[in-house]
């Protein structure tokens, strides 16, 4: 056991490996991610998306997102410079027409010639869920897709807020999402209050692919952006259950007691490159189905990420560190980082 700030460590968290960080940017590409809302794909244009450092072509060929590298094997051009056409896409280069499996299946400079075997893009899994286009570079996914259950569900609206980047690694930014001690300090008086600052004991456990953990009480300002439509004088008392399907996605999960309401924020990350990601975020709640409300809910979201922006892309490494004796670890308090951590560590030394 080794001592870092408070937390006891085990042996295991502390094997120092330079290559850490690689090794888990290595391994998240086992696992899906999102890389644009649906909405995002119109039936005719294929859109371009980059996830771990690849550049993506994603188009909806005979109605079902796929997705390429984007690059063309007859001389290297983007894919996603042509179109969709018959359900294939058109490289606007040369003309070479690829069908939904990624073969070529016209050379117009040539027609009849024996078309290459090699002439093909490289496809990758791909599908669609919550209204998100959600792509593995492997052909083994070691988890299944993250669900959002409420997202067709009548009884919740649901906001589309769009997706952003930041200059930091995938996991910093989900860590940030779920850090307890940083609502008083960075969100005083929109999510907490700065003469409140500590964090209550809360239970964390593994359940399948997922982190379970939940936040069991605190009093939101009634005057915050979310909490406007509510018309509550009084601090909304809160508690938040979450699920955070490793590694990149949060769904979280409020309930308003007194009020007996429900607000809901599924959040997935896509990992662009080593040091970048872009974020998705659909907002949900099962009262006043407004539009002036749905502003509210987008204004409040924007603010709450632009408060934690400098701060994130400041933090250094922009890497999360893979030895979790790197930085200090306070007992309870840090007690979701922690265990992130642990199973990030897991993944990467898999
Ligand atoms: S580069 Fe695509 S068809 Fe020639
Ligand atoms: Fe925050």
């Amino acid at each position: 056991m080794a001592e870092t700030g408070n937390v006891a460590l085990k042996e295991d968290d502390i094997r120092f490996d330079e290559s850490g960080e690689r090794l888990l940017y290595k391994a998240l590409e086992r696992f899906w991610h999102p890389v644009l809302y649906a909405r995002e794909l119109v039936e005719d244009k294929p859109v371009p998306a980059t996830l771990l450092g690849e550049p993506l072509v994603v188009a909806r060929l005979g109605g079902e997102a796929r997705a390429f590298r984007d690059l063309c094997p007859h001389r290297g051009t983007a894919i996603s410079l042509g179109w969709v056409e018959d359900d294939a896409l058109r490289c606007a280069y040369h003309g070479w027409k690829f069908g939904s499996d990624g073969m070529c299946t016209e050379i117009p400079a040539r027609f009849g010639t024996k078309i290459p075997g090699r002439a093909r893009l490289t496809a990758y899994p791909t599908t669609e869920q919550a209204g998100m286009i959600w792509v593995c570079l492997s052909d083994e996914p070691e988890l299944p897709v993250p669900q959002f259950p409420q997202y067709t569900d009548p009884a919740f609206r649901i906001v589309t807020v769009d997706s952003y980047d930041w200059n930091c690694a995938l996991p910093r930014r989900i860590e940030n999402y779920v850090d307890f001690a940083h609502f008083a300090w960075v969100h005083d008086g929109v999510l907490g209050d700065r003469n409140q600052p500590e964090v209550p004991d809360h239970g964390i456990d593994r359940v399948a692919g997922e982190l379970r953990f939940d936040h069991p009480g605190m009093a939101e300002p009634p005057s915050s952006g979310k909490n406007k439509a509510l018309d509550s004088g009084e601090p909304v008392e809160v508690k938040i259950d979450y699920r955070l399907f490793m590694p990149n996605t949060v769904l979280l999960d409020q309930w308003m007691p007194s009020l007996e309401q429900r607000y809901l924020l599924f959040f997935a990350v896509c990992p662009t490159g080593p040091k970048t990601c872009r974020s998705f975020t659909l907002m949900g709640r099962d009262y006043s189905f407004d539009e002036r409300t749905d502003q509210e809910m987008l204004d409040f979201n924007a603010l709450v990420i632009g408060q934690d922006l400098p701060l994130v892309q400041s933090q250094r490494p922009e890497e999360l560190p893979m030895d979790l004796s790197a930085e200090i670890q306070i007992r309870g308090a840090d007690r979701v980082a922690v265990e992130y951590r642990r199973w990030l560590r897991e993944i990467a030394y898999a």
